[in-house]
């Protein structure tokens, strides 16, 4: 097991990678509050991993509840969120029980935010089990939900106590999720980290093979780039900010076509490339580096081109977005191939005209 903090002062907390995980009760025990946690999963990952951090808990003195919630991010939502806020109330959790999701990214996200919101705040704790929760949604404290005008727009700042992820759980993992995950991976070489950058370069096609190895390096790499940006910017107000990389037009894309038709990895991976192609029209980057990203996501098995909405439908949906700063939209761009920045700089044109490059044809 390789173990990382996220340095947040009191509220500090570790992230634990490793094989087995799920069956940890003892590594969840010494943070409970009270021995009683409800475990918040759904319907795909409950027969497959439920019944063993249930009875980890359990072998630990724990009392658990436990919530089996519809899969998809067409969930992410109201309904599905009050239905977490009914299974609490109705077995008289309190305060300080603790509420643990087990999942990807939208029952962390859901779960977070559900317990952020929970007699205002109850403790919580991540169980990730799929590669983008493990290197992404389920470090630094962002909680959401979706809603039908903009994706994540309703949420909050809501740091767990605990990051336990299980690299086991990854077997089951479909393809696609898989290289889902893989497009938030790259996002940390792209941004921050070019040395990482490159090894993923020399090594992508073992990480796609689950090498156990590779698939270790990259999920702890993810986490300590991950963990240093929460550190310094934990409430998005500088650096954070860079983690949105390809995420504006990601957004756009998984908003305008409706939750749960392509993949949020997918949405951001064709969005790292509009980055880059604005990035050139700015003259910035080259076309070579444009073709550096594009071809390294393409190995990913992810899209480089655009779903095809209309580029003003596109614009619309973007001045969604969270970084809209008196009307203005900025953009997470790249001054150069590993050192991603927070730009206004480019013009509505300039960026319709990044997204037609990238647009399949007619
Ligand atoms: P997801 O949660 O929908 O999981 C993907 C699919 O894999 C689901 O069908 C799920 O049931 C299934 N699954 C989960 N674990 C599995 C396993 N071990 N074996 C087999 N199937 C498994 O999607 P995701 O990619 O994990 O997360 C995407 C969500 O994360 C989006 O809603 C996105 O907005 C959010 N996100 C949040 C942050 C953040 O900082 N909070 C960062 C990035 C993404
Ligand atoms: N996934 C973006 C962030 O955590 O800030």
């Amino acid at each position: 097991m390789q173990s990382l903090n996220v340095e947040l002062g009191e509220r500090a907390y570790p992230i634990h990678i490793g094989r087995g995980l799920v069956d940890r009760g003892d590594l969840i025990r010494p943070l409970l509050k009270q021995p009683r946690a409800m475990i918040v999963t759904n319907t795909t990952v409950a027969p497959l991993y439920l019944a063993r951090l249930s009875a980890a808990l359990k072998v630990v003195g724990v009392d658990v509840i436990e919530l089996q919630l519809p899969d998809g991010e067409q969930y992410k939502n109201w309904e599905t969120l009050n239905l977490v806020f009914d299974a609490l109330l109705q077995n008289r959790c309190e305060r300080s029980s603790t509420l643990i999701a087990l999942g990807g990214g939208v029952i962390g996200d859901m779960g977070g935010f559900a317990a952020a919101c929970y007699q205002r705040g109850m403790p919580f704790i991540q169980v990730p089990t799929t590669l983008l929760s493990q290197v992404d949604s389920s470090v630094g404290g962002k909680t959401a939900i979706n809603h039908p005008l903009g994706k994540n727009m309703i949420g909050a700042f809501y740091q767990p106590r605990l990051v336990l992820a299980d690299t086991d759980t990854l077997t089951t993992l479909p393809d696609r999720e898989l290289s889902a995950g893989l497009a938030e991976v790259i996002k940390y070489g792209l941004i921050r980290d070019l040395p990482f950058l490159e090894w993923l370069e020399g090594n992508i096609e073992r990480v796609m093979a689950r090498d156990p190895e590779a698939l270790a390096y990259a999920i702890h790499r993810s986490c300590v780039n991950k963990a240093q940006v929460v550190a310094a910017d934990e409430r998005e107000t500088g650096e954070r900010a860079l983690l949105n990389l390809g995420h504006t037009f990601g957004h756009a894309i998984e908003t305008g076509l409706g939750y749960g038709q392509w993949l949020h990895g997918e949405a951001v991976a064709a969005g790292m490339v509009i980055a880059a192609e604005l990035s050139q029209q700015l003259g910035w980057v080259g076309r070579d580096d444009v073709r550096r990203v594009e071809q390294l996501l393409a190995r990913a098995k992810l899209p480089t081109m655009a779903a095809k909405l209309p580029v003003a439908q596109y614009l619309d949906l973007m001045r969604h977005d969270k970084k809209v700063e008196g009307g203005r939209l900025r953009l997470v761009l790249y001054r150069a191939i590993g050192e991603a920045v927070v730009s206004d700089l480019a013009t509505d044109a300039q960026i319709a005209s990044a997204i037609e490059l990238r647009l399949p044809d007619a």
